[in-house]
């Protein structure tokens, strides 16, 4: 296809910064929104490195109006990634009100910007979260949302709010993509998580503990009905994440309106196959205790990928093993994370 000039916001975070890495890699021009509330701007630093090329970068909050303008009006926008959003469950129920200006307020404030500036294709970041305390696996894109907590909320808030825009206006093409669970690093090293504060999520969790920064994993929980007790989750390479959007980017005009893709491996790991998984990445056994189940987890979720691969003959290629050893190297080769960078 030919290059599309790119409008990532979130761009600098964890799936932001990798997907940037890929569509400058495919000859995009990547032009980055993000307010650094959440990342490091020495993580777009490394894209350039790693591809090469400058990112054109701008920090701004996403509902700054007028600085979301100056940025439609001097870069011919033909395409927008919409990845910023805050995105910790736990924190989402302590400031929910935040999560919704942020989340639905910021997306709405794209999309007026985007209708003022005659953009019409968008990609958006969507959950697996919205299917709430599922009731089967695998998950199908038909399966009810149950949205259990207000981070979840948003996301489904966001993608009804665009299948209706999509209802209204006929010239718009919008792909949500609910990701399951994106792990992993690009594989030269330079790039990859680096949440701030304690980890929330296991991967890196997992890491700190390998490296030396946290003593040991708590296991939340291993009564569940799986076949271990433990939680069981579809980890999907974050490089797979990346290439699955620039993907969609070539596909957005397949057809106008709204489209909704999982987007995961179709295979569930237990936390205990990831602990086992890690050991073997980073070559020494990674501390762990088992501890009560942590409020509003659930057991199982484990995407139904057919429909993406169906539709673009995409599908997550990197296993759990990579998924490990790009983590690991990453926080091997960056202990502190971006901040000795
Ligand atoms: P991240 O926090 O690393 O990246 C989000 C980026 O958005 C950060 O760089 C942050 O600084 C920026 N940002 C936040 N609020 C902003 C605002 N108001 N204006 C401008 N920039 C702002 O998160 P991530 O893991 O890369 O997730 C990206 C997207 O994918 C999010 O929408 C998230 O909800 C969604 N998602 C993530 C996961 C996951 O497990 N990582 C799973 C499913 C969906
Ligand atoms: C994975 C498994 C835990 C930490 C979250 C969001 C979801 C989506 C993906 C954004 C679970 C267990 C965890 C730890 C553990 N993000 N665990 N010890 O909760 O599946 O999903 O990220 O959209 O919305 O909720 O991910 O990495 O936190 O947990 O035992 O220290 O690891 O119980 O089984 P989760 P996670």
């Amino acid at each position: 296809m030919s290059p599309m000039t790119v409008l990532v916001t979130g761009g600098a975070g964890f799936i932001g910064s990798h997907t940037c890495v890929e569509l400058l890699e495919h000859g995009h021009e990547v032009v980055v929104v993000d307010d650094h509330s959440n990342s490091a701007p020495e993580a777009l630093e490394r894209v350039a490195k790693i591809a090469g090329r400058p990112v054109t970068a701008y920090r701004a909050d996403l509902r700054d109006r007028s600085a979301l303008d100056a940025v439609f009006k001097a870069h011919p926008v033909d395409a927008v990634i919409h990845f910023a959003a805050k995105k910790a469950v736990g924190e989402s129920v302590e400031i929910p009100v935040t999560y919704y200006d942020i989340n639905v307020g910021g997306t709405t404030a794209l999309l007026s910007a985007m209708q003022a500036h005659g953009v019409h294709r968008l990609v958006f970041s969507s959950s697996c979260s919205i299917y709430g305390d599922a009731t089967k696996v695998p998950l199908t894109e038909t399966d009810p949302a149950a949205p259990t907590n207000p981070y979840a909320s948003t996301k489904w808030i966001c993608e009804q709010l665009l299948a209706d825009m999509c209802r209204r206006l006929p010239e718009l093409s919008v792909l949500a993509l609910r990701y399951f669970n994106p792990v992993g690093a690009h594989p030269c090293g330079l790039l990859g998580e680096d949440p701030r504060g304690i980890p929330n999520n296991i991967m890196p969790y997992l890491a700190q503990v390998a490296v030396g920064r946290r003593e040991r994993l708590s296991v939340f929980g291993d009564d569940y009905p799986t076949p271990d007790g433990t939680g069981v989750r579809d980890y999907i390479h974050v490089m797979d994440v990346a290439e699955g959007h620039r993907c969609a980017l070539e596909h957005l005009d397949d057809e106008k309106g709204m489209r909704v893709f999982n987007l995961g491996t179709g295979v569930g790991s237990s936390v205990l196959d990831l602990v086992n998984a890690f050991a073997r990445a980073c070559g020494r056994p990674v501390p762990y205790e088992v501890t009560g189940r942590r409020a509003g987890d659930v057991a199982e979720l484990v995407a139904d990928p057919r429909a993406v691969a169906a539709a673009w003959g995409w599908t997550a290629k990197r296993d759990l093993g990579v998924m490990c050893r790009d983590a690991w190297r990453f926080q091997e080769l960056n202990p502190s994370g971006y901040a000795a960078g």
